[in-house]
């Protein structure tokens, strides 16, 4: 069949009004961020025809001369990136990348640390509704009720009582920096391995804005889209000692064939993270997150933890309005043009489909060149908003003021 030559304008027009909604509203989900435009080339290449199972050098199929150079180079950049000894860039998504060294370090039952869900871990952290914690027997550790920051101490204490295979750090929403050392300390003592799945701040620690787990870890996951701003995607780096068995897990114990296109795109993106440029963008996402936080907190929102290191906030709604629930506040954003996700709080009242807080997040916002005094305007603009929640026009207005803003920082114009 010949290619279709009339153009398919179902799905071409809604990429047009995805386009417009990311370049006239606030992109505030910490998960999110613009990839640059080589990575999305990158992306939509004709490698997304290769069918390339195995390993370069190991393939099951013909024609992979190119594809291994691409996957070889995307490996040597991730290791280069990161100060590993080995990169497994295959993982379509990082809770596959989790799900990958669980299949290689793990047998189904071990018992595995992770941070709670509901003080901040991700589902892959052993949720009872993931795999995770279907095959394993996840133990949760949590922050402290006073400072609301990772409890070593509990920590420890979970260790030497469960004695568990591996500890899993990192968070989904998290404000604070994670410390690997006294992690490895931990694991060390009860002879346990360590994940640091590092989703969130791949993009802080590759920009030297947050201390490199990768000394002190046996594997690093992360993914490739959020802080690091590359395309969707996941990767692992581990020890020379995990290579093979953590290669074997992927492929063939867990997926099939690669997506070498996203292959190419995360090696592009590896580029790009290694410029000096992108740790500017690291340190100026920190400065940002910071700045909004600040400007959060004198709108009389509660900040869990007293504020942030990250990329994030986790804002507690209550002490701005004990009423006011996550989920109200992110549809009622959404129509102001403010675009972000409801989410718990530690030992929240509230279900995870409701909650007391927000999570805010400030990689996107900083990579269309927003700076201090505009994080002062959208904590400005996301308080208006709530405060008056039931006036149409007033959030209609702040509708207006928010597309004026994003139109001196459209990130896809043309
Ligand atoms: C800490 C952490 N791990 C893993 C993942 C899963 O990544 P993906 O959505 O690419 O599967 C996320 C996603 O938010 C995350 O925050």
């Amino acid at each position: 069949m010949p290619w279709p030559a009339d153009p398919d304008t179902e799905v071409f027009d809604l990429i047009d009004q995805e386009l417009e909604r990311q370049n006239t509203s606030l992109q505030l989900i910490a998960s999110e961020n613009f990839t640059s435009p080589a990575v999305m080339q990158a992306t939509g290449s004709v490698l997304t025809n290769k069918y390339s199972e195995g390993y370069p050098g190991k393939r099951y199929y013909g024609g992979n001369d190119v594809v291994d150079q691409v996957e070889d180079l995307a490996r040597q950049r991730a290791c280069s990136l990161f100060g590993a000894d080995h990169a497994n860039v295959q993982p379509h998504s990082g809770a596959n990348a989790n799900m990958g060294v669980y299949l290689a370090l793990l047998e189904p039952g071990d018992t595995v640390l992770g941070l709670s869900l509901d003080h901040g871990g991700h589902l892959t952290h052993g949720s009872p509704v993931n795999a995770s914690g279907q095959l394993y027997h996840f133990v949760a550790y949590g922050v402290t009720e006073s400072d609301e920051r990772i409890d070593y101490d509990q920590m420890r204490d979970l260790a030497l009582q469960h004695r568990p295979k591996l500890i899993v750090a990192g968070a989904t929403a998290y404000p604070r920096v994670i410390e690997p050392e006294p992690i490895r300390q931990i694991a060390d003592e009860v002879g346990a391995r360590v994940l640091f799945d590092a989703a969130h701040i791949a993009g802080l620690i590759a920009g030297g804005a947050h201390p490199n787990p990768v000394p002190y870890s046996d594997v690093v996951t992360f993914t490739t889209h959020k802080t690091l701003r590359g395309p969707r995607g996941g990767c692992i780096v581990c020890t020379d000692e995990l290579a093979k068995p953590i290669d074997k897990a992927m492929f063939p114990g867990f997926q099939g064939g690669p997506l070498e296109h996203a292959i190419a795109a995360k090696a592009v993106a590896f580029r790009e993270a290694a410029m000096p440029e992108f740790s500017v963008y690291a340190h100026q996402v920190v400065a940002n997150s910071r700045a909004l936080a600040a400007g959060l907190g004198s709108e009389g929102f509660r900040l869990v933890s007293g504020g942030t290191d990250n990329h994030m906030s986790l804002v507690d709604l209550r002490s701005f309005d004990a009423d006011l629930t996550g989920k109200d506040a992110q549809v009622l954003l959404d129509r102001a043009g403010i675009t972000l996700n409801k989410n718990t709080i530690p030992d929240d009242p509230r279900s995870p489909f409701v909650t007391s807080g927000l999570r805010i997040g400030t990689p996107a916002v900083t990579t269309q060149g927003m700076a201090e005094p505009e994080m002062a305007q959208v904590a400005e603009l996301l308080a208006r908003a709530l405060r008056h929640r039931d006036d149409d026009a007033l959030i209609a207005e702040v509708r207006a003021d928010v597309a004026t803003l994003c139109s001196k920082f459209v990130p896809y114009g043309s």
